[in-house]
């Protein structure tokens, strides 16, 4: 028998255990034993069957890493089928996460008992695939169809007491799960209730097209682009059909799902943000270095990112200890706090009391010895070297020294802060993204001499903020600003030199996925603080910056993006809406004229070629320089922190997609037409020569 899942009699009852750590996904494994054990309900003593899992969740569906090749004998039909059709009433209880297959699996027993703490979901579209385990046609025969849509569509899992209103669920649970499911099992016997198959079971509601169009309103910006939608609504409405029809309609439609580009994206990111918390370059099985406890956090200044990350902290539960020599700073950094979470309770986020409770947790102090006392301590003081040495140093000097000193920066060398300490070891870089409680990433910035063990708190840091953590480097940008800088910004201001317009740049990316266009991201994110950071970056690196030269006159004259009502666009009577501005169409004209540019139609396939052509190159660059491990760690910084679309993969899934040779070539061609700064990454020259991408790059690295 499979020791993933086991088979125990109690009473009447056949218990069937899932045990497959760490999240009790249905592997090939866990299928066959399952085929196994059902079989056992023949026993003339066991009366019902009751499927469980061990550990923290009830499962979390699928085994995506065995979507990659035919699934292993018996299919998920197949064994949801035995269930289904087992003479026995079986009965799931379900505790923590039921997602995916797990809910489907759980949706083919003939009754269900929930934990309060669980949640079920069925979240494939987030995966570019459809539930394709009867799912779809299981989903609306027990909460009706038009439920079935929204709960599919949005992907995000319901409650316990949600499930049971739907009817998704029999009962809810409290206190021992496993006691609660075995009285219910005598109740179902006692009561003769016998199994209910819901395949026999009919579709309550009727989706018409008012309801598939309300149902994919809201989720219209997280699906731009995507098709998944459309299959998960076509099989859907399958689920009107006799069970067996509606089954092989799923199937065909799940096979097709699985086999698109979109799925292999999405999947690639699943995986990748999974592998980009992991050192690169350990053994598997390796502490990777221990990583500290993190219960008390201080943070070196109250500006806007020392509140952000203040929050973050206390938001994941660890008390914060912010501190800041200026009495006037501390206090704005409190009302800052206030307002921001009063804003999350009028707008439903969060109750009242969780506000109090974070707003607690947030202590403040005028002395930086206090924050000796803590398990990690984050200076977040001005972009200034000086400064931010000498707050190191005095942190050093007071904090035990296995106890990890993270830098906030985002243009400094974290190298040369660390030399203020006698413990360069312990220090390293976090580049925390405005805003920092709600941005989804963490770039950890190692220097040469950052231990393993500063690497794994990190990660854990990461993990403990909700956050995805990657690692780069100490360099220039790091990973993401550099592919910006050199890469992607650069070549939308010559755009809009050579003759784009800012409304035709953003749109042209937007359309191709990207969630906001760059000139309408510095707007937002002020076009002085981009002016500031690249002085910063281009002075680390004593090398000039003749590219934004729009930006940076914009900066001059005060147009500073939405904050001063203009910008690349105007933003009338303090609205968001950009509306073209034609006054910045004749400085840029202006500009262009004083560097020689002559102007001239550009249509988007051009702008977003060579957008998204040179952040391919540049990341290649970083990667040949070894400031990003992986390529697939650069998908993570583009997907996760600067709106690169997700269904595609990332900078450097996409190339592959469209093969390298392809890419190398266009890459090419503008170095010709453009000038040296389209030289072709030199990693970009060998892989393609050999007919290679970028995946199987990374994959040779991980074998060295
Ligand atoms: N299959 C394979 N591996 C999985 C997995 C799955 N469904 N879910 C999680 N894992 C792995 C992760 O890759 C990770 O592995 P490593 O430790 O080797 O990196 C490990 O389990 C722990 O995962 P997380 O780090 O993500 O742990 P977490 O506690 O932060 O999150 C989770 C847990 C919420 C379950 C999250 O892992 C998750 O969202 N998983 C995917 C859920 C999902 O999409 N299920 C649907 C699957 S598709 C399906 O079921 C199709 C169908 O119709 C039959």
């Amino acid at each position: 028998m499979s020791s993933s899942v086991t088979f125990d009699v109690v009473g009447p009852v056949g218990l069937i255990s899932i045990n497959n750590p760490p999240v009790n996904a249905i592997s090939h494994e866990v299928r066959r034993g399952l085929v196994d054990v059902i079989a056992r309900g023949k026993d003339s003593n066991i009366k019902a069957l009751l499927i469980m899992s061990s550990g923290e969740m009830f499962s979390a569906g699928a085994d995506i890493a065995e979507f990659d090749h035919p699934l292993g004998e018996p299919s998920f039909q197949e064994v949801e089928s035995r269930i289904e059709s087992c003479a026995l009433p079986v009965v799931a209880a379900i505790h923590g996460l039921a997602l995916g297959g797990g809910l489907e699996l759980a949706m083919a027993c003939h009754y269900r008992v929930a934990h309060t703490n669980a949640r079920l979901g069925l979240p494939e579209i987030t995966l570019g695939i459809i539930p394709g385990a009867g799912g779809t046609q299981r989903l609306p025969r027990l909460i009706g169809a038009r439920a079935a849509v929204d709960m599919i569509l949005s992907g995000t899992p319901i409650s316990a007491t949600d499930a049971k209103a739907k009817g998704l669920v029999d009962e809810i649970a409290e206190g021992d799960l496993r006691d609660a499911a075995l009285k219910f099992c005598e109740r179902v016997l006692r009561e003769g209730l016998g199994p209910g198959p819901t395949c026999n079971r009919t579709v309550s509601d009727n989706l018409d097209e008012s309801d598939i169009s309300a149902a994919l309103a809201p989720h219209a910006r997280a699906l731009k682009g995507r098709t998944t939608q459309n299959l998960v609504v076509e099989a859907i409405k399958a689920s009107k059909l006799p069970f067996s029809q509606g089954l092989a309609v799923e199937a065909a439609l799940a096979r097709q799902s699985l086999a698109s580009r979109e799925s292999q994206a999405l999947r690639h990111v699943f995986f990748a943000e999974r592998e980009s918390g992991k050192l690169s370059g350990a053994p598997a099985n390796s502490t990777q270095g221990q990583p500290a406890v993190i219960r008390r956090v201080g943070i070196v200044g109250a500006g806007t990112m020392g509140s952000g990350i203040a929050m973050a902290f206390a938001n994941a539960g660890l008390e914060v200890l912010l501190n800041d020599y200026d009495p006037a700073a501390l206090a704005r950094s409190r009302e800052f706090l206030s307002s921001t979470y009063a804003s999350s309770v009028k707008r439903g986020r969060i109750p009242q009391e969780v506000a109090n409770e974070r707003m607690q947790r947030i202590h403040s102090t005028g002395a930086l010895d206090e924050v000796a006392n803590c398990d990690l301590v984050i200076e977040a003081v001005f972009e200034d070297m000086e400064l931010k040495k000498e707050v190191l140093s005095k942190l050093d000097f007071s904090l035990p020294p296995e106890r990890l000193l993270a830098t906030n920066t985002s243009t400094l060398s974290v190298t040369e802060i660390a030399r203020a300490t006698a413990h360069p070891e312990r220090v390293l870089g976090m580049h925390f993204f405005v805003p920092a409680h709600a941005s989804k990433l963490l770039e950890i910035v190692r220097t040469d001499h950052t231990s393993a063990e500063s690497l794994s708190t990190a990660f854990r840091v990461a993990k403990l903020l909700k956050k995805v953590g990657v690692v780069a480097r100490d360099a220039f940008g790091f990973i993401g600003n550099r592919m910006m800088l050199d890469g992607y910004w650069r070549e939308a201001e010559q755009l809009l030199l050579e003759g784009a317009t800012p409304a035709q740049v953003d749109a042209a990316l937007e359309d191709f996925g990207f969630a906001m266009g760059p000139q309408r991201v510095s707007d937002l994110g002020g076009n002085d603080v981009g002016t500031k950071a690249r002085a910063q970056l281009f002075k680390r690196e004593s090398r000039p910056d003749p590219y934004f030269v729009i930006a940076d006159r914009l900066t001059e004259m005060g147009w500073l993006g939405q904050k001063t009502g203009r910008g690349f666009y105007l933003y009338e009577n303090g609205s968001r809406e950009a509306v073209s501005d034609p006054e910045v169409i004749s400085l840029i004209e202006k500009l262009a004229s004083e560097r020689g540019i002559r102007r001239r139609e550009i249509n988007d396939k051009e702008i977003v070629e060579r957008c998204i052509l040179s952040l391919i190159n540049v990341g290649a660059m970083v990667l040949e320089e070894k400031i990003a491990a992986r390529a697939a760690d650069i998908d993570v910084v583009w997907t996760s922190g600067y709106g690169f679309p997700r269904h595609l993969g990332g900078p450097m899934f996409y190339p592959d997609t469209l093969g390298l040779p392809h890419a190398l070539q266009r890459i090419r061609d503008y170095h010709e037409k453009l000038g040296h700064y389209w030289r072709p990454a030199a990693l970009i020259e060998r892989l393609a020569a050999e007919n290679s991408s970028f995946e199987e790059w990374d994959r040779r690295s991980a074998a060295r």
